[in-house]
């Protein structure tokens, strides 16, 4: 076993990822809640690490990759605290011999609940809603106030169903959705038939579902999954909803698609431009907004954090990180 590595860490995590950490390294920790370092800053603190703890926001690309590896002590691992690695430039990482991993599974459930409490959220203009009641215009029960769309016995299509998307289904089963989902992989009929969800091609799922609700990683083949063509195969009265990531939707065709009435409203917990908004969505009723909090509890996000130190940990004792994305860089 190597001396006590130098660890970074870039975000404020839960607490218990720090001792797991500390049992077999210097910890450099940016201990400041809702800080995130810019990529400049990132440069600079992160050379002369051994192991880096990185999050979402951190731009782990080939620069930055080569600068830590060319350093001393060399960067020998980036333990994600997400599922998404997205953020990280792996094949850049594998060529330089640098391990990468993530936190599969363990957000599943949580993510799913929040895209369905959005879903919920957005097709009962909830939020919309309760500004109207806050702004003091709540004058009287009426008729006509905030209808908004049928959720029970309506169509749930799933663009991605992997574990996050068949969880959706199963949260759909309660209010008796019929669940249609594309995905470049295809289930077998036993677990279409365990899951009761229906394959069929993408534009299907996008002219059937009275919901569309996104599930796939964010990688090369999926920017801009979903543009204008898209948009105008969905119904007028369809509900988007993206809890994956938000390139995979074009935020600015989206924009045109609810000021055309092309759709009737959108559910977004990811934005293309992250933390940027396109300004036209702030001002829309219709368009459900929140800042990427899917996995937010904090029972997940402690899993999420413990998870990223256990890989790194296994890593530094010689062991495989149980989450090791380019296992080929194992010697
Ligand atoms: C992830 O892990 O990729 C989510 O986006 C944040 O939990």
């Amino acid at each position: 076993m190597a001396d006590r590595p130098k660890i970074l860490v870039t975000q404020k995590v839960p607490d218990p990822a720090y001792p797991l950490l500390k049992a077999i390294g210097d910890v450099e920790a940016n201990m400041q809640e809702g800080v995130i370092w810019p990529y400049e800053e990132l440069l600079r603190r992160g050379v002369g690490h051994d192991y880096i703890y990185s999050l979402l926001t951190d731009n782990i690309d080939a620069q930055f990759l080569e600068a830590c590896a060319a350093s001393n002590p060399r960067l020998k691992m980036v333990a994600n605290m997400a599922v998404g690695f997205n953020n990280i430039d792996v094949e850049a990482a594998t060529r330089l011999g640098i391990a990468v991993s993530n936190t599969p599974g363990v957000l599943s459930d949580t993510t799913a609940d929040l895209a369905f409490a959005l879903l919920m959220a957005t097709a009962r203009r909830i939020p919309e809603a309760e500004r109207f009641l806050r702004a003091g215009k709540y004058t009287g029960w009426g008729p006509l106030l905030f209808c908004g769309a049928e959720v029970h016995g309506s169509t749930l299509g799933l663009i991605g169903a992997g574990r996050i998307g068949k969880i959706m289904a199963q949260r759909a089963s309660g209010f008796e959705m019929k669940v249609i989902y594309f995905d470049v992989y295809r289930m077998s009929a036993e677990d279409e038939a365990k899951h009761h969800m229906e394959y069929l091609p993408m534009d299907e799922v996008l002219k059937q579902a009275d919901f569309v609700s996104v599930h796939t990683p964010y990688m090369p083949s999926t920017h801009h999954l979903i543009s204008t063509r898209e948009l105008h195969l969905m119904k007028p009265t369809a509900i988007l909803i993206n809890t994956a990531r938000g390139p995979i939707v074009d935020e600015k065709a989206l924009v045109q698609a609810l000021q055309n009435k092309n759709i009737a409203a959108v559910g977004l917990d990811v934005f293309e431009n992250e933390p940027a908004v396109e300004a036209e969505l702030l001002k829309m009723e219709n368009a459900v907004l929140l800042p990427h909090i899917a996995s937010a509890s904090l029972q997940t996000r402690t899993l999420m954090a413990t998870m990223a130190s256990d890989n790194l940990v296994a890593h530094y004792k010689g062991e495989r990180p149980p989450n090791i994305l380019n296992p080929e860089v194992l010697q």
